[in-house]
């Protein structure tokens, strides 16, 4: 039983649209433990939206405090916690992660990311441009970076429970 031996958070990495939060919730629901979206906790301590944060004080001021919110979830305590997509590039972010949880890519093509993307599209950084052209760019830069958590799963286009079953088996 996994949850038995987990001693620390298993963090979902992953670019925007893969699918970190859904397939998190499920995830959590299965193991019975918590769940946490990390980008809704920066949204709740700063009371204001994402876009917004971006929009007033910028980027790199959003990724401080995302650095800050994921460094308080780590703490040894079995959880499931989805991140956005760029918490992962942080070189503190990322070494938070890799020392303190389990990072898992959930990795899909690019086709599927733009239709998950274009059912709510609320992302700063994809606004103002062609959602597969950025996409495309961000893959080519993150996914190496990616690579380095410490388990690779594919969302497949169908249901995600199937890439839950497929997180539990690498788990196991
Ligand atoms: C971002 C992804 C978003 C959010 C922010 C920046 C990124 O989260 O954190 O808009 O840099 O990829 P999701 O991956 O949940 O969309």
């Amino acid at each position: 039983d996994i949850a038995q031996w987990l001693d620390r958070p298993l963090v979902l990495v992953g670019l925007m649209g893969v699918g970190k939060s859904t397939v998190g919730r499920r995830l959590a629901t299965d193991l019975a433990i918590d769940f946490i979206d990390a980008d809704e906790e920066i949204e709740a301590a700063a009371q204001m939206s994402i876009s917004e944060i971006f929009e007033r004080f910028g980027e790199s001021y959003f990724r401080d405090g995302e650095r800050r919110v994921i460094s308080r979830l780590i703490d040894g305590v079995p959880r499931v916690i989805a991140t956005g997509g760029g918490a992962f590039m942080n070189d503190e972010t990322r070494a938070l992660i890799l020392q303190g949880a389990i990072a898992i890519w959930l990795d899909a093509d690019i086709a599927t990311l733009v239709e998950r993307v274009s059912r709510r599209n609320t992302r700063p950084l994809l606004r103002g441009g062609n959602p597969g052209e950025v996409l495309t760019q961000l893959a080519k830069v993150r996914n190496p970076v990616y690579a380095q958590a410490q388990i690779h799963v594919r969302s497949k286009d169908g249901p995600h429970n199937r890439t839950v079953l497929t997180i539990l088996e690498a788990l196991a």
